[in-house]
């Protein structure tokens, strides 16, 4: 029997996505994740186009189809455009999705739709011009909001949000964001506040669990979907009444690592094979020239022998990262 080739590790998870961080930078400075904004390190060579293009063949070659841009802020290159051009056209990429946080999307998002990118993910933590600016240190809700018309408008069908869940900070937005969805095809996803070094009392003050979410919409008729094969680790829940759904990414709860299906790429070629708390490989080395693509491809698969099986948070493993803007969350 012939198979396709798949990434896969020893724990029987097979991994068609990866999720390629173009650039540490950063033009927010949401108050989980970088608070005082991003601080230059002295050290940002992120991966050139040339070592990302050989970057994603490999990948491809070993059965990954759907790949995500994210940063950093990924937009913030100024050759943001001709990556996700480049990107599009390898070989077996079918799906080509990016993270950003919306700046300036209204002008921007025909640009992004042609270059190839098919699926947008838009964070926004409150629907309140105020709160808004308070968490990410931007005034930028209303240009957010019309930005995802102009998504639409530019020939998007897959629109994300995404919502960081932040106790005392928008908790008490749950009703808005669920009817926020309501009249709309929107998916937007509810997510659990990540420890990470910066923000440990951060993270002690506004931590919420995503149960708070899951009772809010239970108690107003929503339901959880059926786990579709290959999804992610998101729940999915569902309303007859409303165009959208709503999802609940919530890492810190038990079998959530089970259904991994993503590995990640710094942008400076180390992979990472879990979010928490490992360093990463760096396979910068063997990007450098074309002839070393079966090198890369070999070095690739031998590294998925080290992917655990789960994060292991609740034994204490801090799963410490400084921050996520380092690997786009
Ligand atoms: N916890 C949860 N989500 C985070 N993000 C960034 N830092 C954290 C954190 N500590 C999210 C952003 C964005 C995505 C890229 O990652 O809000 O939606
Ligand atoms: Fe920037 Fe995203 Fe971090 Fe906000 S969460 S500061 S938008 S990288």
């Amino acid at each position: 029997m012939i198979t396709e080739p798949h990434l896969a590790d020893n724990f029987g998870r097979r991994f068609p996505y990866l999720r390629l961080s173009v650039t540490d930078v950063c033009n927010f400075s949401c108050s989980y994740c970088l608070p005082d904004g991003y601080k230059k390190t002295g050290c940002e060579s992120f991966l050139e186009q040339k070592e990302i293009v050989r970057l994603v063949r490999a990948f491809a070659a070993l059965g990954v189809w759907k790949i995500r841009l994210t940063g950093g802020e990924p937009t913030v290159r100024p050759d943001f455009i001709q990556i996700a051009q480049r990107v599009a056209s390898v070989q077996g990429i079918k799906k080509l999705a990016f993270t950003t946080n919306g700046y300036k999307l209204p002008e921007r998002a025909q640009s992004y739709y042609d270059a190839g990118l098919r699926a947008i993910n838009i964070s926004i933590d409150s629907l309140r011009p105020d709160q808004f600016k308070a968490i990410t240190g931007h005034d930028r809700l209303e240009e957010i909001l019309d930005g995802i018309d102009a998504c639409y408008d530019a020939g998007f069908k897959s629109v994300k949000i995404n919502t960081v869940l932040l106790k005392g900070l928008n908790d008490a937005e749950l009703e808005s964001f669920i009817d926020f969805v309501q009249d709309k095809a929107l998916s937007l996803r509810f997510i659990e506040l990540m420890r990470t070094r910066d923000n440990q009392k951060y993270f002690e003050e506004h931590h919420l669990p995503g149960t708070a979410v899951t009772e809010r919409l239970l108690a107003r008729g929503w339901h959880l979907k059926p786990r579709e094969e290959g999804a992610g680790p998101a729940q999915e829940f569902a309303h007859k009444d409303s165009m959208g759904s709503i999802g609940l990414i919530a890492p810190y709860s038990k079998d959530f690592c089970k259904s991994c299906n993503r590995l990640r790429m710094s942008a400076k070629g180390a992979l990472h094979l879990c979010l928490f708390g490992e360093g990463g490989y760096s396979v910068r080395h063997l990007l450098q020239s074309d002839d070393q693509q079966e090198e890369l491809q070999e070095k690739i698969m031998a590294l998925m022998n080290f992917k655990k099986s789960a994060h292991f948070l609740h034994d204490n493993n801090s799963g410490v990262r400084d921050h996520l803007a380092s690997i786009g969350g």
